[in-house]
């Protein structure tokens, strides 16, 4: 809502792009939302997917409700942008599936490294090339959370000020448990690998002590949870795990909620992208760019090709 509010003039001008936002489906109708109209909000969901609108932008997280609501929103002809990783994660196969049956679109910037424009530049930049590996720090929270322990803070306020600043999901534990990190890399997989997912492993960071920290820094390094996949024999091999991180690695320089990714081409090379990979304006960002390329309904239809892939069984 900031966002249209603040870009919708040169959004219009320069995009021929007219946002007018029809409805918000909120869980708490009494809470303050400052620059919202309140006649919008509504806690009936049929009022928001059932209206007259054009785009349905799913941002409420978890699978099993946002999925029903990104099927009816999809069943009524409606383009769907959505951050949400899980959803993509689990069930994107089929989501994809039915969007193309029913001629519509469904955009997710938003649902891998916040501003980050990694989607994109694997959809359409890398477009040409074969991707050999990708390697990211691609949750925010924990991110975060082992930059304010290197300034000398315990996990648990690390954490608190983490979910404070809007970093983390509801659930904290998919964060630090490295389950956010995985879904993002499936994701960004799915976009880069025409292969298999042959072998995964998930580690958080719940089990790194100021001790840890400490002895890093006495060798010269950071610990930074990083994704990483790569092609191996017949697939992909799939890890989230912190890792002991040189001062002269740019994944050391990552601080705070950032993001990076690091993806190496066969013919371009090494690309490295990073920016705030998580908070509210960061990831508007990514939903508006999103809604903005649903209105040009001419070119949306064969980008989404590339991404029906996602969800595979791993
Ligand atoms: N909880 C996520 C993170 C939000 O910390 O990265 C952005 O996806």
């Amino acid at each position: 809502v900031q966002l249209v509010a603040s870009e919708g003039t040169r959004i219009r001008e320069r995009y021929g792009v007219e946002l007018e936002i029809a409805g918000v489906l909120v869980r708490d109708p009494v809470r303050e939302r400052p620059g919202v109209d309140r006649r919008l909000i509504t806690t009936c969901a049929l009022d928001v997917l059932d209206a007259d609108c054009d785009v349905i932008v799913e941002l409420i997280g978890g699978v099993h409700t946002a999925g029903s609501f990104v099927r009816r929103a999809i069943a009524r002809g409606r383009d769907v942008v959505t951050a949400n990783k899980a959803l993509l994660s689990a069930c994107g196969r089929e989501l994809f599936t039915m969007a193309e049956r029913a001629g519509v679109a469904l955009r997710f910037e938003a649902s891998v490294c916040g501003a980050v424009p990694v989607v994109r530049a694997l959809r359409h930049g890398l477009a040409g090339d074969s991707i050999e590996s990708i390697a990211g720090i691609l949750n925010g929270t924990c991110n975060y959370v082992l930059t304010r322990m290197e300034d000398g803070l315990d996990f648990a306020t690390a954490l608190s000020l983490a979910q404070a600043n809007g970093f983390a999901e509801a659930e904290a534990s998919l964060d630090v448990d490295g389950e956010d990190a995985a879904q993002k890399l499936r994701i960004l997989a799915d976009l880069a690998f025409d292969a298999p997912v042959r072998r995964a492993w998930v580690t958080g960071i719940r089990g790194i002590s100021a001790e840890a920290i400490a002895d890093a820094r006495a060798a010269g390094c950071v610990i930074r949870l990083v994704a990483e996949a790569r092609r191996v024999a017949g697939g992909i091999e799939m890890s989230v795990a912190p890792r002991l991180v040189p001062r002269s690695d740019p994944f050391a320089r990552v601080v705070d909620e950032q993001n990076a990714v690091l993806i190496r081409g066969r013919a371009s090379g090494e690309l490295l992208l990073s920016g705030r990979g998580a908070g509210s304006l960061p990831t508007a960002a990514a939903v508006l760019s999103d809604v903005l390329e649903c209105g040009d309904r001419s070119r949306h239809f064969a980008t989404d090709r590339a991404a029906v892939g996602l969800g595979a069984e791993v």
